[in-house]
């Protein structure tokens, strides 16, 4: 970034820590907010040894998700990633050869189609959900948090791999396999200094979830089903149509992984986000209810209907704009550019996308902190440049399991709500933490079963 001084900087920076002291070394993606609101629609942030711009301006945003000028940045906590997820979709470089092959033998298996067949087995676990509450719920407040990351777990286990994480019956205990993947999670966003003195711990939560993943697949080789019903058995034996070759077998555990880390947390994050707004705005609850009634009833909610909750939808969308789970991503310039008219930025140089920040420009009216679903009414929609809402990312490496987290939610919050009032307590104040998602903390809610 050429003109590195014009950009806006957190006050207060010192000339040997630099913004060390007044960043928040654990809600740094909310610490980023606060000075992207003091500071405008772009600024840069540095430590010893670091810096990093940050976009939150639509204008500029534009600009960075210009897929002929801007890509996906791999660097950063992306790199940190790699010896877990290899070449995995997620943490692949652009232009390695795997990613190519495994997005296009992986798009069938979030398509619609797919999804149809995922459905009963996401169902089902919305069933045991549904069953645990029932069973627990008078034994007092339920950690909103952990059970919707149980349901998460569930869902991509069942539907992804035909899994069983055990995460109803665990009792607060996880499978080993989700306590590794945790904490090479919370491994990847350590600062350097730390992660070396923490390697050869790092290097075991690896190996334990290289182990699980290898046994799925081997145990399901070795059963012979040639089974298509899920993620797992469509990656197994479909063949790329343009090279005519398989996934390697060591992308194949890679993705997996990649599943399950892109895919649990972020689920969870926007089930208990929407539940919280919606328990705090009644009136978007009733019509939410009211909708349920009139297309479902107490009948199963099939596929299809999932499609006809609008109203369920439009808060699922808006709870996406205020907290997208996902805080930011990374864009890297291809070549020597501008954005925003005067901002040049060199080949290479790289900037953070913040979603809070995108999500709440000026552009999207007044108010902008409020939850209103309405805003996701068709006619306002399409009032809207695209480029204002980027909750699954931007461009060929936006999210693939997009549909996939957007049925799952609905459907699982359609029954949540239809069977259950699920209440945030009076006194609950929002604090959200922060870990690869977000995720709103110490939410203890009374859930109630309907009649
Ligand atoms: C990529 C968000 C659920 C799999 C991404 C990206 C975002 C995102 C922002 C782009 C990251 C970047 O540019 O670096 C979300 C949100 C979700 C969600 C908000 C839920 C509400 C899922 C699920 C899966 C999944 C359920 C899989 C089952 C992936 C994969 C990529 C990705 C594989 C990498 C795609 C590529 O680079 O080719 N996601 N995601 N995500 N997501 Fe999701």
């Amino acid at each position: 970034w050429p003109g590195l001084d014009a950009i806006p900087h957190p006050a207060g920076r010192r000339p040997d820590t630099l913004d060390m002291e007044n960043s928040d070394f654990v809600r740094p993606m909310q610490r980023m907010f606060q000075w992207s609101r003091e500071l405008g629609p772009i600024f840069e942030t540095q430590a010893p040894g670091f810096g990093m711009v940050v976009v939150t301006g639509a204008d500029l945003a534009r600009d960075l998700f210009d897929d002929t000028r801007f890509e996906k940045y791999t660097g950063f906590g992306i790199e940190a990633f790699r010896p877990v997820t290899g070449d995995g979709l997620f943490t692949a470089y652009n232009d390695e050869e795997n990613w190519a092959l495994a997005h296009r033998i992986l798009l069938p298996a979030f398509s619609r189609e797919a999804l149809m067949r995922y459905h009963p087995k996401m169902a089902g676990s919305v069933g045991r959900l549904v069953d645990h509450w029932t069973k627990t719920a008078g034994d007092g407040p339920v950690d909103l948090g952990e059970s919707s990351v149980s349901l998460a777990l569930d869902m991509i286990g069942q539907a992804g791999f035909g899994f069983d994480f055990g995460s109803f019956e665990g009792g607060g205990k996880n499978h080993p396999y989700v306590s590794s993947m945790v904490n090479a999670l919370a491994y990847s966003v350590l600062p350097p200094q730390l992660q070396q003195e923490r390697e050869a711990e790092f290097r075991s939560w690896v190996t334990t979830m290289n182990g699980t993943v290898d046994d799925v697949i081997d145990t399901r080789r070795r059963s012979g089903t040639s089974t298509d019903t899920d993620l797992l058995g469509m990656m197994m034996h479909a063949r790329d149509e343009v090279t005519g070759k398989r996934l390697p077998d060591e992308n194949m555990r890679y993705q997996v992984t990649t599943f399950m880390v892109a895919g649990y947390g972020t689920t969870a994050s926007l089930i208990t986000f929407c539940l919280y707004f919606l328990s705090r705005n009644p009136g978007v609850l009733s019509a939410v209810r009211a909708e349920i009634e009139q297309t479902v009833g107490d009948a199963e909610i099939d596929f299809e209907s999932v499609y006809r909750l609008r109203a369920l939808r439009r808060a699922v969308d808006e709870t996406l704009r205020l907290w997208s789970p996902t805080p930011a991503f990374l864009r890297v310039a291809k070549e020597d550019t501008v954005i925003g008219g005067r901002y040049e930025v060199r080949r290479g140089g790289w900037a953070a996308l913040l979603t809070s920040g995108l999500h709440r420009d000026p552009a999207w009216g007044e108010d902008v902190d409020a939850f209103d679903p309405d805003r996701f009414l068709p006619e306002r929609v399409r009032a809207r440049e695209p480029h204002l809402y980027k909750p699954f990312g931007t461009g060929p490496r936006a999210c693939i399991g997009r549909q996939f987290a957007l049925h799952a939610a609905t459907l699982a919050l359609a029954e949540t709500v239809r069977s259950f009032d699920v209440e945030v307590p009076q006194d609950y104040t929002l604090s959200v933490a922060e870990g690869g998602f977000f995720m709103p903390e110490n939410l203890e809610v009374s859930v109630r079963r309907r009649t």
